[in-house]
């Protein structure tokens, strides 16, 4: 039962859920939002607490029309993304030694806010 992002991070990455928030280092900077790594999330909720948009909460609390992001925030880890050679993932090692992504899962960016 991992943490997901939602739609509201979309062209908003507050970045509080980075800074000091989250102790897993599972959050993932992509171009229009942050993805959490459902394999390394601990499901701690410190990304939920400090969020000020409300756009991290737990998968089994997204609403119904937002069931789509939890399969997106899967799928940004286990496709190759635009402009990468090969998919990022279950286990990348943190996102500190990842880095920030240039890039989103399909459904993401195409998403229209
Ligand atoms: Fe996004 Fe909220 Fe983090 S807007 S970057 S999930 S603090």
């Amino acid at each position: 039962m991992p943490f997901v992002i939602t739609s509201a991070c979309i062209d908003v990455k507050d970045g509080a859920c980075l800074d000091g928030g989250c102790p897993a280092d599972c959050i993932y900077t992509g171009g229009r939002k942050m993805y959490i790594n459902p394999d390394e999330c601990t499901e701690c909720g410190a990304c939920a607490l400090r969020c000020p948009v409300g756009a991290a909460m737990l998968d089994e609390m997204v609403p119904e029309e937002e069931q789509e992001f939890i399969r997106s925030e899967e799928l940004f880890f286990s496709e190759t993304l635009p402009g990468r050679d090969e998919p990022i993932g279950d286990d990348p090692g943190g996102a500190a030694k990842v880095g920030k992504i240039d890039a989103d899962s399909e459904f993401v960016a195409n998403f229209k806010k």
